[in-house]
């Protein structure tokens, strides 16, 4: 079974978000399942720098108003996964992010960007670099690569079928009608049942109505999007689509994400010996001006600043958490209102602290040092931070949305009080006060250290590798491709 896995990034290579994790794990564990993954992603400049071994494979000239590319096999620094880059420099050779420029603004020709990187791997999946390089599946993942399922139909591969995985519903990649001709789709697909969304096209719809299967990153989610709250007007198609769409829960990358080898840490700790957690909770009060107090309940945030992941709620509750006792801090980076008012948080000195930016070090060790982690998301389809949390001891507050509501375990008290069972605390957020009234059971239970104990080791020992992820994908592969399967392995369910 071959699969070309594409991605608009993937960690180590380039990161803004929980794609780039999922981009970077997911393909690794279907290696060591069986599966023959290729991961295929642009060649900006920070992958190029990051990759190893690379080489030219094939040339893809004309792709789409013009753009010629060059496609480059290369592989993960870290762990050896082969890669294949979409080299075009007039799209990719840029400073700045893989979607916007240095200050933020969504780069003008994305459309094209990844209109061109869709078709490209689109192509490759097809045999056009070559039949080593052709794929029995294209695994597609969000809005950029949301055309080369679309591209696949109509290039003619008929023996490669498509999945597209939702990581989030909210970013549809959205643009003029008028890039039909530039992108070269067929003027029919143009309709509601295909990319037209609202007069305009919809890279993320283009991925729903076109792939062969669709998968999101939690079972929750799964649900949710059938509704209006959750499918931003796509609830129809995927409604429609019903019997084709499964959710499959992300796991986490379990090397990087390890308190005992966690090279970012000033100690390390296991469910045995948690004594470096408390190493690591004095480190990060230093490092960050709060109080020097191994008692008071420190509560960290790592995020996007976004309106998705509920940051409103947690500035408006800073009052409530100082009236506690507790300290708060958080890192983000995202849209500029919240990151000024995190800049200008008005509290008492030692109690909160905001840093601003991008910081994969930082955001390890807020993770490790804090006693709770908050996750306080709108919607979240799967999140990934709640689990590195629970893995290292910190217990989430989340709201009972998507994956969090698929991961997190609400805390229950034994009867007498002397122990308790779960991993977080969970609330509804569409009730008043329930974040705050999360935040006081959390305080409560901090309190009881000996039941606290019973909630952070049950977290530590919760399994979320890849493994029953890649397992799924596994058996979605096989029946799309089953002509992929030798014959023994037909009859075993092995991928060959
Ligand atoms: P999403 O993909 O919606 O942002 P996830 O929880 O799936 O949410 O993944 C977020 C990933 O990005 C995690 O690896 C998290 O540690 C990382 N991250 C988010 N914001 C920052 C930041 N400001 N600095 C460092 N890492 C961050
Ligand atoms: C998205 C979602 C997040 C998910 C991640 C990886 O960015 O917002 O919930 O964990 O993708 O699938």
């Amino acid at each position: 079974m071959k699969v070309l896995f594409a991605a608009s990034e993937a960690y180590p290579l380039v990161k803004t978000g929980g794609l780039a994790d999922v981009a970077g794990a997911l393909p690794v564990a279907l290696a060591e399942s069986g599966t023959r993954v290729r991961l295929i992603l642009p060649a900006y400049p920070e992958v190029l720098g990051r990759a190893t071994d690379i080489a030219t494979v094939a040339e893809l000239p004309g792709l789409l108003a013009g753009h010629d590319v060059r496609l480059l096999s290369a592989r993960t620094p870290d762990n050896d996964l082969p890669l294949l880059l979409v080299d075009s420099p007039t799209l990719f050779d840029r400073a700045g992010g893989p979607y916007t420029d240095d200050h933020g603004v969504d780069w003008p020709d994305n459309h094209l960007r990844f209109g061109v990187f869709s078709l490209a791997a689109a192509w490759v999946a097809a045999g056009a670099a070559g039949e080593a390089w052709r794929a029995d599946i294209l695994h597609a993942n969000d809005w950029q690569t949301g055309l080369a399922p679309t591209y696949l139909r109509f290039i003619g591969a008929p023996n490669t079928r498509s999945v597209f995985t939702i990581h989030n519903m909210r970013y549809q990649g959205l643009y003029p009608s008028t890039v039909m001709t530039e992108l070269e789709l067929p003027r029919f697909t143009f309709t509601m049942e295909g990319i037209e969304f609202h007069g305009q096209v919809s890279m993320l719809k283009a991925g729903l109505a076109f792939a062969d299967r669709i998968v999101t990153v939690s079972p929750t989610y799964a649900d949710e999007i059938l509704l209006p709250q959750f499918g931003y007007g796509m609830e129809g198609l995927l409604n429609a689509r019903r019997r084709d769409l499964t959710g499959i829960l992300n796991g986490i990358d379990e090397t990087a994400w390890n308190p005992r080898t966690d090279r970012h840490l000033p100690a390390h700790y296991d469910a045995g010996d948690l004594s470096g957690k408390a190493i690591c909770k004095a480190a990060l009060q230093q490092e960050l001006g709060l109080t020097q107090d191994p008692d008071a309940p420190l509560l960290t945030m790592v995020t996007r600043l976004t309106e998705q992941k509920g940051i409103d709620l947690i500035v408006s509750a800073i009052p409530d958490i100082i009236d506690m006792g507790a300290q708060i801090a958080v890192l983000g980076a995202g849209e500029p209102h919240w990151e000024h008012a995190l800049r200008t948080l008005q509290a008492p000195p030692g109690r909160t602290a905001a840093r601003i930016g991008y910081d994969e070090a930082l955001a390890h060790r807020l993770i490790a040092g804090a006693d709770m982690f908050l996750m306080p998301s709108r919607f979240e389809p799967c999140g990934l931070t709640q689990m590195y949390a629970m893995r290292y001891g910190t217990l989430p507050v989340a709201n009972r949305t998507g994956g969090l509501a698929d991961t997190v375990t609400q805390v229950q008290i034994s009867p007498g009080g002397n122990g308790a069972s779960g991993t977080g605390f969970v609330f509804d957020m569409t009730k008043p006060g329930a974040l705050v009234g999360a935040l006081q059971d959390g305080n409560a239970l901090y309190k009881n250290q000996p039941a606290w104990r019973d909630v952070q080791l049950e977290a530590m020992q919760r399994d979320f590798s890849w493994a029953g992820a890649a397992d799924d994908y596994g058996w979605i592969y096989r029946t799309l491709a089953p002509h992929a399967l030798t014959g023994s392995a037909k009859l075993s369910g092995e991928a060959a």
